[in-house]
């Protein structure tokens, strides 16, 4: 055992500390951390631990996400600098303008946003349940989906529902091309092909599976395919492959990498847990209306 990995074992102790991080991070902060998992089942375990400091290893706006569910614990977020370029693609002021001209629109926000945005909108999802919660909105309304086009575009084409969709998306998955899946499947013809909702509508219509982290994980484990082709964030091959030993996994471009899920590593866990930094602050009104739209949600679930 590393110095490093003691001292944040003894820091963790001391301060009656849970790490939490997502599937997408370094190897080696997935390998410390209490829980991993994907943006809901993170939100969950946020909402349920109750411990007095959460070390949240992903980005800010799940972060901020845990600080939400959990006003009661000191939230640290590592590296303040860990963003997510598409939260950021809806600020709030185009959100509230777009409400005003849309008043009788039933506003739906991936968790991908900030609580100034989740401040506005009326129920949030995220990759894992999106289906779910945009079943369960009524018939009749008209729905904006945001930030994220092709998690809308996807779930709009899916279930015959038509959205207005914000025009966000993320430039790890965006960057995915039909082409990509092609030449990986000529290559290893027995192999699934699992992608994440967030790449486009074309390349999900060419892969086998659009699952959250969490839904791909599940799926492997429960699949009989001994091969797959791994279309998301490479962090997650870390699970993959310590999980299911006796399968195998090639990642669809071997450099699929969001370099704000690396920012993190495990001097900066040391570090936020010794210096407590960075520390989520969100003021009480901004809390009170961007928790609502997750509460609904997770009413869903
Ligand atoms: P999951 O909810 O599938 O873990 O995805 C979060 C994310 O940011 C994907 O890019
Ligand atoms: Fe944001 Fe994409 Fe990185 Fe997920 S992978 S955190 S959506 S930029």
């Amino acid at each position: 055992m590393s110095t490093l990995t003691d001292e944040i074992k003894r820091l963790k102790e001391e301060r009656h500390a849970v790490i939490l991080a997502h599937n997408y991070v370094r190897p080696e902060v997935q390998d410390i951390a209490d829980f991993t998992g994907d943006s809901l089942e993170l939100s969950i375990k946020a909402k349920a631990v109750n411990a007095e400091v959460i070390v949240f290893c992903g980005v800010r706006f799940m972060a901020e996400t845990a600080k939400l569910l959990s006003p009661q614990s000191m939230v640290l977020l590592p590296n303040s600098d860990a963003g997510c370029p598409m939260a950021d693609m809806a600020d709030p002021e185009p959100v509230a303008n777009y409400r005003k001209a849309h008043p009788d629109a039933i506003f739906v926000a991936y968790v991908n946003s900030t609580a100034a945005v989740k401040a506005q909108v009326d129920i949030c999802c995220t990759s894992g349940n999106a289906e779910k919660i945009i079943q369960s909105l009524p018939k009749d309304r008209e729905i904006l989906f945001l930030p994220d086009r092709n998690l809308g575009g996807n779930i709009s084409g899916k279930l015959g529902v038509d959205m207005d969709l914000w025009p966000g998306f993320c430039p790890t998955h965006n960057r995915v091309t039909v082409e990509m899946i092609e030449k990986a499947r000529a290559a290893a013809p027995d192999a699934l092909v699992l992608v994440h909702p967030e790449c486009t509508p074309e390349v999900v219509a060419a892969a086998d599976q659009a699952l959250s982290t969490g839904g791909i994980l599940k799926f492997v484990r429960e699949s009989n395919a001994k091969r797959f082709i791994i279309g998301t964030e490479a962090g997650i091959l870390h699970r993959l492959r310590n999980e299911n030993p006796g399968k195998e996994f090639l990642p669809l471009q071997p450099e699929m990498i969001c370099p704000n899920m690396k920012k993190i590593t495990l001097e900066d866990v040391a570090r936020s847990l010794r210096d407590l930094t960075e520390q989520i602050e969100i003021a009480p009104e901004l809390r009170e209306a961007a928790v609502r739209p997750i509460l609904r949600m997770l009413e869903v679930k």
